[in-house]
């Protein structure tokens, strides 16, 4: 199998559909026949779709969801799986990266909010986005599961790994020993998911929660969520540190400014309340 990102991708081209609208990126797993199950050229096609994304000026947000039944059936056991078995480790292993670059490496510090929209389906390698996303929205009617376990094999691609940072030891122990399935409700009592809505209002929840963060300083909010990220493996002295000298550069580094005209805005303007919602933004 040649390796190369952009060649596997061609294969998937129409397995990924991404749709603009007022700066939301809506990316949507197009594989329904499948369930969304991931192979390694769709894969790929979705590490080249949030490439393309993190630079394009349509998009100030992203959301991840899928087509018909499933959000991603996690991956595809035939062609990711059995196809692959008598291929060299080293290939495998890089397979394997190609899938972690798109499902958790690169989400985890996108340069833009990342939003999961669980519409359906979600087992196995299909938690990742949902834990690599700065936020996740479930439908009631979804069914999780990391079904690895009824499988016969370990939950990795990083899985439990990304589940334990999620979940509490007990929630995440249940989850991925059990491999029970377990509804929308549920992956939000559990807190895998910050809400649960039902079917038929999860697209305009999300679609409310991206307009959102479409209104905030840009700058302002990734530096939050990768300091977020950094803090939490530093202690405490490091992690002051890091995050005085993150303050200080967000100063010189963000170009609208945005801490003077939200100074100004609230001091001299009186024009609106920084704890009550954000200061105006020049509209792009
Ligand atoms: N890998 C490969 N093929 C899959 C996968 C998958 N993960 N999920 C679904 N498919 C295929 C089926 O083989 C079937 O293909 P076919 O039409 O060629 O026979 C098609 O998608 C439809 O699947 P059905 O099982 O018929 O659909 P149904 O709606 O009844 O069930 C469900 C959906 C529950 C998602 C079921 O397909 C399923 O259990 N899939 C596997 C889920 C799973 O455990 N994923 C692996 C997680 S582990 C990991 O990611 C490392």
């Amino acid at each position: 199998m040649d390796m190369n990102v952009a060649k596997m991708a061609r294969d998937a081209d129409h397995q990924v559909v991404v749709e603009f609208e007022d700066r939301i990126a809506w990316v949507r797993i197009n594989r329904p026949e499948k369930r969304n199950a991931i192979s390694p050229a769709l894969a790929a096609k979705m590490s080249e779709t949030l490439d393309a994304l993190e630079t394009d000026d349509r998009c100030a947000v992203v959301v991840i969801t899928g087509t018909g039944a499933a959000f991603h059936a996690g991956m595809d056991l035939k062609e990711f799986f059995r196809a692959t078995d008598s291929m060299p480790a080293d290939a495998r292993r890089r397979l394997s990266e190609i899938n972690s670059d798109w499902q958790w490496r690169r989400l985890l510090y996108f340069a833009k909010p990342t939003i999961a929209m669980v519409n359906g389906y979600c087992f196995g390698g299909g938690l990742n986005p949902v834990c690599a996303c700065d936020i996740a929205i479930a439908a009631e009617e979804a069914t999780f599961g990391v079904s690895e376990v009824n499988w016969g094999i370990v939950p990795a691609g990083n899985v439990l790994k990304l589940l334990s940072w999620v979940l509490s030891p007990r929630d995440g122990m249940w989850v991925a020993m059990s491999g029970e399935p377990f509804d929308g409700k549920k992956a939000a009592e559990i807190r895998l998911v910050n809400e649960a809505v039902p079917l038929a209002k999860l697209r305009e929840r999300v679609r409310e929660i991206a307009l959102s963060f479409v209104g905030k300083n840009p700058y302002a909010v990734r530096a939050t969520k990768h300091a977020f990220h950094r803090v939490r493996d530093m202690n405490f002295e490091d992690s002051e540190d890091y995050l005085f000298a993150k303050l200080a550069e967000s100063r010189f580094q963000d170009p609208e400014k945005g801490r003077d005209k939200g100074m100004s805005q609230f001091l001299d303007e009186k024009s609106y309340r920084p704890g009550l919602g954000a200061y105006k933004r020049e509209p792009k």
